[in-house]
């Protein structure tokens, strides 16, 4: 099988991660949530009693976080299953903070790479086209209106049993996409040769049905070349 690197950009909330997740199942792909290794980080640095902003006393706990991503989307935090906790809006109100220092990147990109050396992966995040994959097969820009994005996140909180609010959720997502696209390394923006998919007026099936479309016809140009 021809091996394939898929990179999903975008804003907080566009859909990416289940795109993603479905792409990968129907392709047989390794998906990589990048997110939810921010996410578990920031988990732990709140439950050290770490301010989020206060990069020095977060940098100084990088190394003492074993981050795993597990099959079925079970995120592990030093043995602990924290794949709900990630989730909730303590941590998604922080986790821009720590994804802008630097040196907790250039960790977990680390280990990001490490996960697509082998193996045909579908890896969603910020900054995976125009860093943490440059060579990646396809690129993908998954963009949304703020209110929809808001909405859907909303919903799939609500679905979920996690308590929030749709204004709390709105102000959360523009704060998050100001810090995520205004920080100085690696941050959020379309690689220049990313294909852009506004999916504010697209069923989950058409947008994952055009990913599959641009996959397939990499995959034929590559194996014409080979
Ligand atoms: O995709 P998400 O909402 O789970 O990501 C959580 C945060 O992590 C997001 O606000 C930005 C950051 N992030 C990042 O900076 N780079 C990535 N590759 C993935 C996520």
């Amino acid at each position: 099988m021809t091996k394939i690197a898929v990179a999903i950009d975008g804003p907080a909330a566009a859909g990416k991660s289940t795109v993603a997740k479905k792409v990968a199942e129907i392709k047989g792909y390794t998906y990589i949530d990048t997110g939810a290794m921010y996410r578990a980080f920031t988990w732990y640095c709140l439950e050290k009693g770490i301010d989020c902003q206060d990069e020095a006393a977060c940098v100084a706990l990088i190394t003492k976080v074993n981050i795993e991503l597990k099959p079925n989307h079970v995120v592990i935090c030093n043995g602990k299953d924290v794949s709900r906790e990630i989730r909730e809006p303590r941590v998604s109100s922080q986790v821009s903070y720590i994804a802008s220092y630097k040196d907790i990147r250039l960790a977990l990109v680390e280990l990001q790479r490490k996960m697509a050396d082998t193996d045909s992966v579908i890896m969603d995040g910020r900054d995976i086209g125009t860093y943490v994959l440059p060579n990646a097969d396809v690129k993908i820009f998954q963009i949304a209106s703020v209110e929809t994005r808001a909405v859907r996140r909303y919903e799939e909180n609500i679905s979920k049993g996690i308590q929030c609010t749709l204004e709390e959720i709105d102000a959360d997502v523009r704060k998050r996409d100001y810090i995520d696209s205004h920080r100085e390394f690696a941050p959020l923006k379309a690689a220049p040769d990313s294909v852009l998919l506004d999916t504010s007026y697209m069923t989950v099936d058409e947008v994952v049905q055009n990913v599959i479309d641009i996959i397939d016809a990499k995959i034929e140009e590559k194996e014409k070349r080979a």
